[in-house]
């Protein structure tokens, strides 16, 4: 590809060493902007009569169904759990009630995907070591204020698990995130231990494939960033995120990648292609 991998030394080490990176201003403020704009459009499109749709990481098993698994190829709007009242209506406006949009934006989306196969993420990805680097799942994050849920402890290589793995979390704030907002946390170094468990589909659904082990909260760390940047997550590192119980939104996009060269992507994935995932190379 003749593309430079953009990292330095030291950048690497401390990825190598933490299982995480953050790097500033890596979008600019215009791309921040462009990216928020195309996202306003998506929702103001977005129909919520034909979808109410739940995305939960507490019992997404319950909540799982069709539109969800569909997802993996489409652009799909998934609701906070909060949004609706005893009634099964929203509280807020559409634009206040959505958890995510995903999973397939990096594809699906002009602006997202020219974004995501940028030269800058895609000589990212070379630094990191990849040789055919695929986006197998985006999503836009809001984060509402005061209703925006939990992502309880997690790794990437749990959902998105090739043999061997070779999943990596690319977290852009578009929004500042902050402890009071609902920031990432991380144990640094968890990534050390390797990967702790898998979520399965098979014909009964999706499930993990063991009990989440207890994790000390003392061993978090907060990530805060600003607006523009990107936080680089290893596939087996412990993260995860609290409720935004303030008045602000904390919007980000983030994109996981796969290798397809040297590794299998696991059938029991819970995203099943009907087409391959074309390369992030820049366009
Ligand atoms: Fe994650």
């Amino acid at each position: 590809m003749g593309i430079v991998g953009n990292l330095n030394s030291e950048q690497l080490q401390f990825f190598n060493s933490d299982g995480y990176l953050v790097l500033e201003s890596f979008a600019s403020s215009d791309e921040v902007k462009s990216l928020r704009l195309q996202m306003d459009q998506l929702l103001d499109q977005f129909d919520c009569s034909t979808s109410a749709s739940i995305f939960s990481t507490k019992n997404q098993q319950t909540t799982t169904d069709d539109y969800f698994f569909e997802s993996a190829e489409k652009i799909s709007f998934f609701f906070e759990e909060k949004a609706f009242d005893d009634d099964g209506k929203l509280k807020q406006p559409k634009q206040l009630s959505i958890n995510k949009v995903g999973h397939a934006l990096h594809e699906k989306d002009p602006v997202f995907k020219s974004f995501s196969s940028s030269e800058k993420m895609t000589s990212l990805l070379f630094s990191l070591g990849y040789k055919r680097p695929v986006g197998i799942q985006s999503m836009y994050i809001f984060k509402q204020p005061g209703i925006g849920g939990e992502v309880v402890p997690h790794q990437d290589n749990s959902f998105l698990y090739t043999n061997p793995t070779t999943c990596t979390g690319l977290w852009l704030a578009l929004e500042d995130a902050t402890i009071l907002n609902g920031c990432l946390w991380a144990i640094p170094r968890s990534h050390k231990d390797g990967l702790v468990r898998r979520f399965i589909r098979d014909e009964t659904g999706v499930h993990f494939d063991k009990p989440s082990p207890p994790y000390d909260q003392k061993d978090f760390v907060p990530i805060e960033e600003k607006a523009g940047s990107l936080v680089v997550i290893h596939g087996d590192l412990i993260h995860q995120s609290f409720e935004n119980k303030s008045s602000t939104s904390r919007h980000a996009y983030s994109l996981h990648v796969v290798d397809t060269d040297g590794c299998k992507w696991a059938e029991d994935n819970w995203i099943r292609r009907n087409a391959d995932p074309e390369p992030l190379y820049a366009s």
